[in-house]
């Protein structure tokens, strides 16, 4: 089954239109819904003094109407009480100002009685609905560090400290590591060491990774804790959490968290602005699909329609909302959830979109609501499969906190650009992807791709190199493997790790102004970067044509084994990735297959195919697969056409399992 629902507030409406919630939800086909978000103040609404009862009704309503729970911890967002008390659990900025109350996660991911109080609720939660038959996972906290990430208080401070202890051997181990004999820094006590607050200049920049480091890992310690208790006192229940995979958010380094929750779960919103918001969401899915290990995982959270925090929050088109949820499922998603059940009627998200809109069932929103409710249950075979990908792009959350920071060569280089261009190259040639970490395995796969990997470590290289010796192709794009994972310039030539495999060196970074831009031989453009490479053995595929290093390389190919490890050495612009990541698709044997249009991806399990089919187009298409179409039980054949906008989920069955001998 693909589970279906949303969050659910039935605490913000009086008790009547709880029944017309479940009856609704019966409707529309609902469940799944997550409970008890943000209810810790009325769950305990003074100290030691829990109120259950509310959340009882509503337990058993829902037991009775079949819908299963997600019911969170409730650990988002502290009570008023709390926060009266003790203020010094609200969050420090780096500029040192205590942030106030009155908001949502508002509290230090170091704070003792923070932690102390989340476990006693946690502990009472867990002991009260163990056994409760609407019981089906928990949802810890909600979206970790979405708003407090990075706390610079002095409780924070000193848990910095704990934490350089724990992972340095000495005090002058960390000297080393943040290059402290550089503008005096050099400390001679872990109990100098700070958070980087806000400082004259620049910070020392290996001191700004290391607080990154340890803030996703209080983070991840709290969710740990929290966890524990679950598993302890509610066996067999798996615990999840939402990440936050969309838009470039990179607070938490994720391929860690990932290794700690029992279902990897995923919070995506598209931006209203961005007219290839379909091509981010597919990244997004796919990287969360690698999170996760190949395995399915929960669509958490989207939208029905308009969210609140963008600048001017768009109505979803018709059919917009259904194409996403599609999208997601094609990509490895066993559930889709909204942000929300129902429109808030007050605070800061009244104007949100929700499954319920204000204006009730007679409203596009509503059913189109029903009409997805209807789809996903038709879905219930897909549950379990998952795409395949003979192409791998590593994402590295370090290097895009290393890209982020100042003193740069260029502010436009960031990681989850650089990924997002190369991955819509990949997207335009029907080119399913899977995302690895750094340091992965990568054999099985025909393309490897390094975009923007700033740092890079020996260990991590390795199997590289022995993967490009093996018959591999990679591709690296410039200013990979430049640092340590010190964010030490890796000294022998830029990047020295890279150097002999790619048959090339890097002289002189040479970033272009904003705006400015570079004409390649071929007449294609770049923008943002280019470099001077002297080559040492690889081919020139492509010169640049003018500017300064007219005449120079800046595409280049090196064989190296039985593979071929190609360089990129600035920013393709308009079709320049599709056209590389075609070209790097034929060197390695891989079908490219233009979408123009119509996204195709296949989940697989068993003897079954399932492929989605969403026509992104505003015409009709070739739906390009054949079999049933299980959204609307008819026979398809390759030459059929789907409408513009639709979706549709052919499912082919194979003679033998796939995979067996
Ligand atoms: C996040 C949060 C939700 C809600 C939505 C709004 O995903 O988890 O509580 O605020 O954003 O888009």
């Amino acid at each position: 089954m693909i589970a279906f629902g949303g969050d659910y507030y039935p605490e913000q409406w009086p008790r009547d239109t709880w029944l017309e919630d479940v009856r609704l939800m019966a409707e529309a086909g609902v469940t799944m819904v997550t409970v008890g978000v943000f209810s810790w103040g009325l769950l305990e609404p003074a100290p030691d003094t829990f109120e259950f009862g509310w959340l009882d009704e509503v337990l058993d309503l829902l037991a009775q109407h079949e819908i299963a729970v997600d019911l969170a911890t409730g650990t988002a967002s502290p009570p008023a009480w709390l926060t009266y008390q003790h203020p010094e659990i609200l969050p420090v900025d780096r500029d040192g100002r205590r942030l106030w109350a009155g908001s949502r996660q508002a509290w230090c991911p170091s704070s003792p009685v923070y932690r102390e109080r989340a476990a006693l609720l946690v502990r009472q939660l867990a002991t009260r609905y163990a056994g409760h038959p609407a019981l089906a996972m928990w949802h810890a906290g909600n979206e970790y560090g979405c708003h407090n990430a990075h706390c610079y208080c002095d409780t924070s401070a000193a848990d910095f400290r704990r934490w350089l202890r724990a992972t340095y051997d000495s005090i002058d181990a960390v000297n080393e590591a943040w290059s402290t004999r550089f503008w005096s820094q050099h400390l001679t006590d872990f109990e100098q060491a700070l958070p980087p607050r806000l400082t004259p200049t620049f910070n020392n920049p290996s001191q700004v990774l290391d607080f990154k480091r340890f803030s996703s890992d209080a983070l991840l310690s709290c969710f740990i804790a929290e966890r524990d208790l679950l598993h302890a006192l509610a066996p067999g229940v798996p615990v999840t959490t939402n990440f936050l995979v969309m838009l470039g958010f990179d607070k938490l380094d994720y391929w860690k968290w990932a290794r700690e929750v029992d279902i990897v779960s995923n919070d995506h919103y598209i931006d209203a602005a961005d007219p290839d918001a379909h091509i981010e969401l597919a990244k997004s899915a796919d990287l969360t699909r690698g999170l996760a290990g190949n395995k399915p995982w929960i669509l958490m959270e989207h939208s029905t329609g308009a969210v609140n925090w963008q600048p001017r929050n768009r109505a979803k088109r018709p059919g917009e909302m259904l194409r996403n949820s599609v999208q997601h499922v094609a990509r490895g998603a066993d559930g889709v959830l909204f942000f929300q059940w129902r429109a808030s009627r007050g605070g800061a998200e009244k104007f949100h979109s929700a499954m319920l809109p204000h204006g009730g069932t007679n409203s596009r929103i509503w059913r189109s609501t029903i009409e997805l409710g209807r789809h996903v249950a038709r879905l219930a075979s897909v549950a379990g499969s998952t795409p395949r990908s003979q192409v791998a792009i590593m994402f590295d959350f370090e290097s895009s906190w290393l890209l982020a920071n100042e003193a740069l060569p260029s502010t436009d280089v960031k990681h989850s650009r650089i990924v997002q261009d190369v991955y819509a190259g990949l997207w335009h040639g029907g080119v399913t992807v899977d995302f690895v970490p750094p340091g992965a395995d990568l054999t099985g796969y025909a393309l490897a791709i390094l975009p923007c990997q700033h740092a890079l470590s020996p260990a991590e290289v390795a199997p590289l190199q022995e993967y490009v010796e093996s018959g591999g192709v990679a591709l690296v794009t410039y200013f990979s493997g430049i640092v340590d994972r010190s964010d030490q310039v890796v000294l022998g030539g830029y990047p020295a790790l890279l150097r002999s495999l790619l048959g090339l060196v890097v002289e002189e970074f040479d970033p272009l102004l904003e705006g400015a831009g570079v004409e390649l031989d071929d007449g294609s453009t770049a923008d943002t970067w280019s470099e001077r490479i002297l080559t040492e053995g690889a081919d020139v595929v492509r010169r640049f044509s003018s500017g300064p290093l007219a005449g120079e390389p800046a595409i280049t190919r090196n064989r190296v084994g039985s593979g071929e490890a190609w360089y990129v050495g600035t920013h393709l612009a308009g079709e320049g990735w599709r056209h590389l990541a075609a070209a790097m698709c034929t060197a390695s044997g891989l079908h490219w297959a233009p979408v123009e249009g119509v996204e195709r991806v296949t989940r697989y399990q068993g003897r079954d195919a399932f492929t989605f089919v969403i026509n992104h187009h505003d015409s009709p298409r070739p739906i390009g697969a054949a079999g049933h179409d299980l959204l609307t039980g008819a026979a398809v054949d390759m030459d059929d056409v789907i409408a513009a906008g639709a979706v549709a989920v052919v499912h082919s069955a194979f003679a033998r399992a796939q995979g067996d001998d």
